[in-house]
């Protein structure tokens, strides 16, 4: 298969597995995260074909959908590589890059592998913030049942990655516990200059939330 073939090939392997995800990691999520990081790479380099895989299936193994389970999503996604002809280097350094990029609450400390890796969890953080990662915040907090905010509840220091992830405060939380951290987290300058707007948008989102919660 040529590079366009294997691409469509895992696109469309991926908006069936994810068809009935919760939508702030949906299909749409896989394209816009593989978007970003094409933007990012034109300028910060790394291939193309490694970026554009992994990007679209960095959320197909995501443990926090699988009751913390990673090796069956790894294996379905070793699975779609090997139909999709990747050699089974190129499948060792996109499992890699995919096993790296998530979050965690900050606690995953091994830090990126790769060029390629930086670059898709710049991409995927960028989709965290600005109106985008607004909707789908507030989007997976109705999933998990939250508040929209409580005043009474203050932002917390995660221990670790169970804690963060277990946690079940009120969203306008997460942007102080993780979304507003990433625009000083991201790899590489070019995702450090798109982050900036996005961070501005939340801080905005905030400041007029507040307002109107205080009737002000
Ligand atoms: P990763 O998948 O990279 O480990 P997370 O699971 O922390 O990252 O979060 C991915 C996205 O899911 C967040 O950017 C946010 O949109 C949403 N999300 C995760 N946890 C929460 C939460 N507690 N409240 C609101 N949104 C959340
Ligand atoms: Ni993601």
């Amino acid at each position: 298969m040529d590079c366009d073939k294997r691409i469509e090939y895992i696109k469309s392997e991926v908006k069936r597995t994810l068809q009935h995800a919760e939508c702030g990691h949906d299909y749409s999520h896989a394209l816009r995260v593989m978007r970003n990081a094409e933007l990012i790479a034109q300028s910060e380099g790394g291939d193309v074909v490694t970026i554009q895989a992994a990007a679209l299936l960095h959320d197909v193994s995501d443990e926090k959908f699988s009751n913390g389970n990673t090796v069956i999503g790894l294996k379905l996604t070793e699975n779609i590589l090997k139909k999709a002809k990747f050699k089974s280097a190129e499948i060792a350094k996109i499992i890699d890059i995919i096993k790296n990029i998530s979050y965690k609450g900050g606690f995953n400390v091994n830090g990126v592998p790769s060029i390629e890796c930086a670059i898709v969890q710049d991409a995927d953080r960028l989709d965290a913030i600005g109106a985008i990662g607004v909707a789908r915040a507030f989007h997976y907090g109705g999933y998990k049942n939250r508040e929209l905010y409580n005043p009474e509840i203050e932002p917390q220091d995660f221990e670790n990655a169970e804690e963060y992830r277990n946690s079940n405060g009120p969203t306008i939380n997460h942007f102080y516990e993780k979304l507003l951290k990433l625009k000083y987290l991201m790899n590489t300058p070019t995702a450090k200059v798109l982050a900036e707007p996005r961070h501005k948008f939340l801080e905005q989102f905030l400041d007029e939330f507040m307002k109107e919660w205080r009737n002000e």
